[in-house]
């Protein structure tokens, strides 16, 4: 048996999804490492469970519940991912993708993804959140690789406005009407799941990537592909400078900081959703 196109397979889920709800997604949400706690201020929620989903990968982890959660977000019908896939959990990059194909089929207009990501740039710190700006693919994987899925979308797929500019320009309004600090960077995916070694953290800084994390780039070259625009935010849950002042890094550290950063990421979406619903 061949195996089933992503359109099949984006349309068997969309169809198991709708068999559980048939509530309204305008706004996809993905909630990175420690940042599903957003999901708390999503008003009437329905959820559905990754493993009521055919085809669906599930969440493996720490800090990711694997359940979709829809309901409505400061006036937004959103369907939120709480809990993501990641290469280092040995889902393929077609896998990550399909998940946005999925957001995308609900009938989702926008994509916000959030993620947890070590501070390449100096002047960083735990706590931060940072939006991105554009991003470097290290991952030494593309979703898009093998037969191209025309109904989906083209073979070549520009990624100049991968970070939709409309979109991070009423961010960063948002951030200023709720008093938010938003640092602003390239974020460069690398697979993971072992964090960088202090010389490849420096020679990362050098190539000018801002913030590092082991998600988010497959996931926005898969919403490229299929015409989502996507607004992004770092937390910023550890400095990675690779410096002499380098600290170990542990999943305690980084979930409490996100815990920080993802409540200033709750105030900006909280300022931006209702200009964008
Ligand atoms: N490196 C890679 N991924 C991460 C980091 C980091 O320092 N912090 C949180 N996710």
């Amino acid at each position: 048996m061949t195996e089933p196109s992503q359109t099949e397979r984006r349309d068997a889920a969309v169809a198991a999804i709708r068999a559980h709800t048939d509530r309204a997604c305008d706004t996809a949400l993905v909630l990175g490492t420690g940042l599903g706690g957003l999901v708390d201020a999503i008003e009437d929620p329905v959820h559905v469970p990754y493993d009521a989903i055919d085809g669906f990968p599930r969440s493996t982890a720490p800090g990711h519940a694997g359940r979709l959660v829809f309901g409505r977000l400061h006036g937004a019908d959103v369907a939120a991912m709480q809990g993501r896939f990641h290469l280092y959990e040995g889902w393929s990059a077609r896998d990550i993708a399909l998940a946005i194909y999925v957001l995308k089929g609900l009938g989702a207009r926008q994509l916000i993804i959030t993620n947890a990501a070590g501070g390449l740039n100096a002047d960083f710190d735990a706590g931060d959140v940072m939006l991105i700006e554009d991003h470097m693919n290290f991952t030494g994987h593309n979703p898009l690789t093998g037969i191209n899925d025309e109904a989906i979308g083209p073979r070549f797929p520009d990624l100049l406005h991968a970070y939709d500019p409309a979109l991070r320009k009423m961010a960063l309004a948002a951030a200023g009407q709720a008093g938010v600090p938003l640092r602003r960077g390239i974020y460069l995916g690398i697979a993971g799941p072992s964090l960088e070694t202090a010389a490849e953290r420096r020679y990362f800084a050098s190539t000018g990537g801002d913030a590092i994390g082991m998600s988010t780039v497959m996931e926005v070259i898969a919403a490229a592909h299929c015409g989502l625009p996507v607004l992004a935010f770092s937390a910023i849950t550890n400095k990675a400078t690779g410096g002499t002042d380098q600290q170990v890094d542990t999943i305690e550290d980084v979930l409490a900081n996100a815990a920080i950063s993802g409540e200033k990421i709750a105030r900006v979406l909280a300022a931006l959703l209702p200009q964008t619903a």
